[in-house]
């Protein structure tokens, strides 16, 4: 007994992979599923180099680990993650760790860690992005949680996390719940840019009458450029996929209602209570659920058919150029809205974030990884304190350069009627943000004459209240 160096519950895709993953890297793991064919599968799936054992007792299972146990939960957020610790509470000691590998929402983590504390438990929240082939064979890996016990899972985690330049993607981020809070930026940012991607090729689809190959082998070449990404990557296979029984290209026969499990409408809803302006993530969050009105959609534009554009030609070179620069500076400004809402977390809720180890771990094994993350790993090295990445001047520079073009691109897409909410959010949000005035000052202004509100000067220090009638 006490032979096995780690502990995994929850046999789904997921949890049998990362266990898999662990394995090939000669850690001992031990696996728990209530469901025997699950558990079954994974004994299956190992191979002959791999020691690794499941079973569906709770007490077996927590027999098996080393002390202090380490055991991760890859169950689905919400009850689910309760009952599993409830499972385990009784055979477990002072001085063992679980660890939550799902998209749980921070307050729960934040619940879970005190409820554990009392009983000695270390409880973590870690985000782990990369989807099954990431668990498999290399995820991102985002721990939050007491700093001290993640010693005992720092060596495991470091070995099987996706390396980038052989650093690994995986760091201690910080106190309570900051590796789930610091996931859910993640899938934030994420919405963001697959929304963005969306915008581009739907303005040279259905506003250029851009071919599906053409379209396919712009994102292609793009993912060789600064572009380069994972979603863009995807992207490209995707518009290529062929479906088998119909012939026809996969995407073109899929529904347009989006569906979404809740992180980035979480990222929106935080980021108001933070003022974390954020406003590409939220038209995110936005077009998913403006998709669900289909039939109220298939009406509208009934209603409307005089004002739609037929598609037309007309899409050159210099349209691709402003399509590919619009996309790089908006996913730009996306990254620059969340890591500026990790900042302001890490202040309210005591988290100790430090940004250039976000854009570290993220540059690899997740979603959102992408060439660029280098550059703002680099921007948080020159200044550690940087409250906004487009405050770097190097960071500034790929902003000015690319300016003109998402100013063509938005303004195209006005004028064919192509709705582009997410890339005119980023270039918004920009041109706000550099402003040195607001005209927030007319704002003030009428609270002032409607509710007495009052203002301040800039003329002068104080509160003001004017009769303005
Ligand atoms: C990841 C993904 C993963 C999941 C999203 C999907 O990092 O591997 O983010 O966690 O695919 O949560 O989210 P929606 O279902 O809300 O699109």
């Amino acid at each position: 007994m006490e032979q096995y160096d780690f502990g995994i519950v929850g046999l789904g895709v997921m949890g049998r992979n990362l266990l898999l993953n662990m394995a090939d890297h000669h850690f001992a793991v031990a696996g728990l599923d209530l469901d025997e064919q699950k558990a079954q599968a994974l004994e299956k799936e190992a191979d002959e180099t791999h020691k690794v054992k499941s079973t569906t007792s709770a007490e077996e299972f927590v027999g098996l680990i080393k002390k202090p146990r380490a055991i991760m939960l890859l169950v689905p957020a919400g009850k689910p993650v309760d009952s599993a610790i409830h499972s385990l509470l009784p055979f477990l000691e002072k001085g063992d760790i679980i660890i939550d590998g799902g998209n749980s929402y921070f307050p729960d983590t934040n619940r879970r860690i005190e409820e554990l504390d009392a009983q000695g438990i270390h409880f973590f929240g870690m985000g782990i992005s990369g989807g099954e082939k990431g668990a498999r064979f290399g995820p991102s890996m985002m721990p939050g949680g007491n700093k001290d016990a993640y010693e005992r899972l720092r060596p495991i985690f470091e070995a099987v996390a996706a390396k980038v330049n052989g650093e690994p993607c995986v760091e201690y981020l910080g106190s309570g719940s900051a590796g789930n809070y610091v996931k859910m930026v993640h899938n934030g940012i994420e919405y963001g840019i697959m929304q963005m991607i969306s915008e581009v090729y739907d303005l040279l689809k259905r506003g250029f009458g851009v071919s599906d190959e053409k379209l396919q082998q712009l994102f292609t070449e793009w993912n060789q450029s600064e572009l380069q990404s994972f979603l863009v990557e995807i992207t490209g296979i995707v518009l290529n996929k062929i479906d088998d029984e119909t012939g026809e290209r996969l995407v073109n026969l899929i529904s347009d209602q989006a569906k979404a499990k809740g992180t980035g409408k979480w990222t929106s809803q935080n980021a108001m209570d933070l003022q974390a302006p954020i406003p590409v993530i939220d038209a995110a969050v936005v077009m998913r659920d403006l998709s669900k009105y289909k039939e109220e959609r298939v009406e509208a534009s009934k209603h409307y058919a005089s004002l739609n554009t037929p598609s037309a030609s007309g899409a050159d070179d210099s349209l691709f150029e402003a399509a590919k620069h619009a996309l790089f500076f908006a996913m730009i400004a996306t990254y620059a809205q969340g890591l500026s809402q990790l900042t302001l977390a890490s202040k309210e809720y005591n988290y100790g974030l430090n940004l250039e180890q976000v854009a570290k771990i993220w540059r690899g094994g997740c979603i959102i990884r992408a060439a660029v993350l280098e550059d703002f790993r680099k921007a948080f090295e020159r200044n550690a304190e940087l409250p906004n990445l487009l405050l770097d001047e190097e960071i500034g520079k790929l902003m000015t350069d690319r300016v003109q073009s998402i100013r063509t691109f938005v303004k195209t897409a006005i004028d064919k009627g192509i709705p582009v909410p997410a890339i005119s959010a980023a270039l918004g949000y920009f041109d706000a943000y550099r402003s040195e005035r607001l005209p927030t000052n007319l704002v003030q202004s009428q609270r002032d004459y409607f509710g007495a509100h009052t203002y301040e000067r800039t003329d002068k220090q104080g509160t003001f209240h004017t009769n303005w009638d």
